[in-house]
């Protein structure tokens, strides 16, 4: 409790100075323009952005779903509101990505197979990789159900402080009604690691060929867009890993290379 209102005070007096960052870009987006998205809810809560890839699969981030039981997990698709509507799925297997590290950027991935297989409509439909990782300067546009707001809380984001999150969210956001899509700009991965370093990163294992990173320009993700896609003329290009909320640059798992265990895990 102490730790909690040690962390609260750090956490909001900073939000208060700095208000006006709070929103970061994007604009309000109707699911029939990106019938692929999806939220994660855990316990009944929004937990996660994700994205459909097949009928059955479902993709977010492995940390999205770590130390979770299948029971707990649900998959909402065919709705452009984060908090309601649309068609609720369970969830019957995870398959976590093999080289996936709670302390890295990279494999952050993890396939969700559905407990049904969902028909293509205009609001529910999968989406294809792309086949060419995009180049540094290219747009790619994020979408997301995530709290726009700052950077301060992205500090504070205690990845092992669950119930602080969970009652910090509960007090200070004020969650999107609507989904969210940016257009970013792909940062240059050596770019990306340095800006990372230069905030003293105490995660900054994995910025590789591994991921995509793109520019901070006081748009981007922020908390609850972990698993967003990162979708290239409407093709699946990454999934959030750690967002930068506006303050350091958002870095995605690359799916484009990782093929292989895309492929093995999305058969049955
Ligand atoms: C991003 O989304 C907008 C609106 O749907 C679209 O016009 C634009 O082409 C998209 N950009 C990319 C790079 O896919």
């Amino acid at each position: 409790m102490i730790r909690t209102l040690i962390l609260l005070q750090f956490v909001a007096l900073p939000w208060l100075v700095f208000g006006e960052h709070r929103i970061i870009g994007g604009n309000t987006r109707s699911i029939k323009v990106v019938p692929w998205f999806g939220s994660l809810l855990a316990k009944s809560k929004l937990k996660c952005s994700g994205v459909l890839v097949k009928s059955n699969y479902f993709l977010t981030a492995a940390k999205c779903v770590a130390g979770y039981k299948l029971s707990d997990l649900k998959v909402r698709l065919g709705t452009s509101s984060c908090q309601s509507g649309g068609f609720k799925v369970g969830v019957c297997k995870v398959k976590i990505h093999p080289q996936y590290s709670a302390w890295r950027f990279d494999n952050n991935l993890a396939l969700l197979r559905t407990c049904e297989s969902l028909a293509t409509t205009r609001q529910i439909k999968a989406i294809e990789r792309a086949d060419k990782v995009p180049q540094d300067h290219s747009r790619a546009n994020l979408t997301g159900c995530g709290a726009r707001r700052g950077s301060w809380y992205d500090i504070a984001e205690g990845r092992t402080f669950d119930e602080f999150l969970d009652a910090l969210n509960d007090m200070f956001l004020d969650l999107p009604t609507q989904l969210h899509s940016t257009e970013l700009r792909i940062l240059n991965q050596n770019q990306c690691a340095s800006d990372w370093r230069s905030f003293g990163s105490y995660r900054l294992k994995g910025i590789s060929h591994l991921t995509i990173c793109t520019k901070t320009s006081r748009k981007g993700a922020c908390v609850y867009d972990m698993g967003a896609p990162l979708v290239v003329d409407n093709k699946l290009v990454g999934i959030l890993s750690t967002s930068g909320c506006s303050f350091k640059p958002d870095v995605y798992s690359n799916v484009i290379k990782h093929k292989t265990w895309f492929d093995d895990n999305t058969k049955e």
